[in-house]
C-alpha cells in the first residue's frame, strides 16, 4: 500500500479531504460546533431542508459499522442529498483485486463527496489522494476516526456546558483497549488543541496507548497518568470515556479474550468511585456479552451516561462537516420548511 502523509495538510472548507483529525485548528473545531448546532432543528425532525438535493453521498464501508455509516448517510439525507453505497469486500471489485486507486478514480465521478471506512490504516488517505472529490474518513484500521473525535468533543462539550466545566481543563480518563481503539487516538490528537487538560489512560500493559500519542498530549503541556487499575482512577474526572477491547484487530479470538472484562463499570463501581456527576461516555459498540459487559445495562438509567447522546451528536456533526466541505453551511436555512409527518418524541 501506498503510504501517503497527511500530517500538516490543515482542513480548509470546503474541498478538503478529512482524514485526519491533526489537520484541525481549534478555529476548525468551533465552526464545525457551530454548524453542527444550527442543525438540530433538522435531526429533530422539526424542520427540513433540501441545500444539498441532487448531490450524492458516496458511503463506502469496507469493515463492520453500525453508527457511523448510518450516521453519514443521515446526515447527508437529513440534508436534502442521496446515498448509493457498498458494504463489505465481497460486494465490491476489491474482492476482484481492483486497487484503491482505481477505484477511488471511478467512485469519485459516480459522487460530490466520499465518506469510507477500511480496516487497513492510511487506506482512506490511500484513496483520497486518488478520488476527485472530497473524502471524510469513517475509520482506518487501528489508526484514526476523526468524525468520531469531533462528535465526542462535541459531546463533552454539551455535557459540560450545566455543569460548569470546560474542555480546557478538563479531566478525562480513557479505559480499555488503547492501543487498537482508533476513537482514543483521535480524541487524544484533539484534545492537545485545549489547554490544561488532565489525561488518565487505563488499559492492560499490552494495550497501552501508542507512546507517540502520550508524548503529543505531554507536549502540549496536559498533566499524563498511565495507569492498569481503574478504581483509584476514576475518582477526579469529568468523563469517563470506556472502550470496547477491538477483536478484529487480534491475531485470535483467544488473544482479545485474555482482556475481556477487565474494565468493567457498573452501577455499584460507578457509585463508590466516581463523582455524583461524572459523565459516562463509550463510542460505541459497547461489547455486552456476559464475560465482557464494560458499561452495565443497570447504568441505562443513570442520566450521566451520555452513550446514546453522543451516537444521535454523531448525526449532527456529521450533517455540519458535509455542509461546510460542500460550501453550503450558509445555505442550509433557505430551503427550509416544516416536516408534515408524524415525528414523534425526541
Ligand atoms: N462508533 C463507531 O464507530 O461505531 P460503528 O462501528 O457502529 O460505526
Amino acid at each position: 500500500m501506498r503510504v501517503v502523509d497527511t500530517e500538516g495538510q490543515s482542513v480548509k472548507f470546503p474541498g478538503s479531504h478529512i482524514l485526519s483529525i491533526t489537520q484541525f485548528e481549534r478555529h476548525d473545531i468551533e465552526s464545525v460546533f457551530a454548524v453542527a448546532d444550527q442543525m438540530a432543528p433538522y435531526a429533530r425532525r422539526e424542520k427540513m431542508t433540501q441545500v444539498l438535493d441532487g448531490a450524492i453521498l458516496g458511503n463506502m464501508f469496507f469493515e463492520p459499522s453500525t453508527r457511523t455509516r448510518i450516521s453519514f448517510g443521515c446526515a447527508f439525507n437529513l440534508l436534502g442529498g442521496k446515498v448509493r453505497e457498498t458494504t463489505g469486500f465481497e460486494s465490491s471489485a476489491l474482492a476482484k483485486g481492483e486497487s484503491l486507486y482505481d477505484t477511488a478514480r471511478v467512485l469519485s465521478a459516480y459522487s460530490d463527496v466520499i465518506a469510507m471506512r477500511h480496516p487497513q490504516a492510511g487506506s482512506v488517505a490511500e484513496f483520497a489522494s486518488a478520488s476527485r472529490v472530497p473524502v471524510l474518513n469513517g475509520g482506518d484500521g487501528a489508526n484514526e476516526h476523526p468524525t468520531q473525535a469531533l462528535l465526542d468533543l462535541y459531546t463533552i462539550r454539551r455535557e459540560l456546558e450545566g455543569r460548569g466545566r470546560s474542555i480546557d481543563g478538563l479531566r478525562i480518563a480513557m479505559i480499555g483497549d488503547l492501543r487498537y481503539g482508533r476513537t482514543v487516538h483521535s480524541l487524544s490528537k484533539l484534545l492537545s488543541l485545549y489547554k490544561k487538560v488532565k489525561v488518565v489512560l487505563i488499559s492492560p500493559k499490552e494495550l497501552s496507548m501508542p507512546e507517540s500519542i502520550v508524548e503529543g498530549l505531554r507536549e502540549a503541556g496536559h498533566d499524563v497518568v498511565v495507569s492498569d487499575e481503574l478504581e483509584t482512577n476514576i475518582r477526579d474526572v469529568d468523563i469517563v470515556y470506556s472502550t470496547r477491547i477491538q477483536e478484529e484487530r487480534f491475531s485470535s479470538q483467544d488473544e482479545a479474550d485474555v482482556y475481556r472484562g477487565r474494565f468493567r463499570i457498573n452501577q455499584s463501581i460507578y457509585t463508590q468511585f466516581c463523582q455524583p456527576n461524572t459523565v459516562i461516555m463509550h463510542p460505541l459498540p459497547r461489547d455486552s456479552r456476559a464475560q465482557a459487559n464494560e458499561l452495565d445495562a443497570d447504568l441505562d438509567n443513570n442520566p450521566n451516561l451520555a452513550i446514546f447522546r453522543q451516537a444521535d451528536n454523531g448525526v449532527l456533526v456529521r450533517m455540519a462537516l458535509f455542509a461546510l466541505v460542500l460550501d453550503v453551511a450558509d445555505k442550509i436555512h433557505d430551503s427550509a420548511k416544516p416536516v408534515p409527518w408524524y415525528t414523534g418524541g425526541r
